[in-house]
């Protein structure tokens, strides 16, 4: 009697064992086996410093400063931190239909965005600026009028020029764009300010021209499903208390230095 009892609890435990090791297994393809599921972050990984692909990141090949957001949100959250690398005009379609939890692109808040997905509170103050080569002539917005103007596909210096009734070239990516002006392709690229001052940074012969008058100020935020509350709750908390205590800043001048890219 006692042998059988003693054969049945080694049964038990070891299928009990069996199950615990299939749900760990399970949780957390990472293998990272403490993490309660995963965030997924749709983005574009062109636009430094907020995200580009370097050898490694702050999450896989990953970094810039909505990389180590993002990061932030799934850490608070117990949540595994997952990057899906796509166009910037996939972004929202992907929100929709949950290939992603949440984009997280420097993107800037529109009104007509607003109509597809729900807007987390802004994180980020940008707006367009022209890069030109050192010695061009354009002083203001309204000098482009009949030069060879060069933007990114989709983005919001797409619309601004598009709204000015100039005609351009677009591109689908900002290397792209900045290899035009560095070429003498065109003479001048309109892009998001942070992301000029890097590419002027890291490119001999360049200069950002502003013109505040014609150019509004945008601001970033990050976009989920319409409806899903639960999650922009949780983007919003740690965003506040990534701004409070000055965390946000210090990764805007840490990737704005960074010299890899
Ligand atoms: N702020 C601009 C926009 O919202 C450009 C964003 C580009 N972001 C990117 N990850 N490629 O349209």
């Amino acid at each position: 009697m006692k042998k059988i009892r003693k054969v049945l609890c080694t049964i038990t435990a070891a299928a009990l064992m069996a199950v615990t090791f299939t749900a760990c297994s399970n949780s957390s393809s990472s293998g990272d086996g403490e993490k309660k599921g995963e965030i997924k972050f749709g983005t574009n990984a062109e636009f430094p410093p907020f995200e580009y692909v370097v050898a490694k990141g702050v999450i896989g090949e990953f970094d810039g400063i909505d990389m180590a957001i993002a990061k932030q949100i799934a850490d608070d959250n117990d949540k595994e931190a997952k990057i899906e690398n796509m166009e910037f005009d996939s972004l929202l379609v992907a929100l929709d239909n949950g290939k992603i939890d949440a984009a997280i692109a420097g993107m800037t808040v529109t009104d007509e965005r607003k109509e597809k997905v729900d807007f987390s509170d802004t994180y980020y103050n940008a707006k367009q600026v022209m890069i030109v080569k050192e010695d061009s002539d354009i002083a203001k917005a309204s000098d482009m009028k009949d030069k060879k103007i060069v933007v990114i596909q989709g983005y919001t210096g797409e619309t601004c020029v598009k709204e000015l009734g100039y005609s351009y070239q677009s591109f689908k990516k900002g290397t792209e764009a900045i290899l035009e002006i560095v070429n003498g392709k065109c003479d001048v690229v309109v892009i998001d300010s942070a992301t000029a001052d890097k590419y002027v940074k890291d490119n001999k012969g360049l200069k950002i021209v502003e013109d505040n008058d014609q150019f509004a100020n945008e601001e970033y935020a990050i976009a989920v499903k319409k409806g899903n509350k639960e999650l922009l709750d949780q983007i919003n908390k740690t965003l506040k208390k990534m701004k409070d205590d000055g965390k946000i800043a210090e990764l805007a001048t840490k990737y704005l230095d960074a010299e890899d890219k």
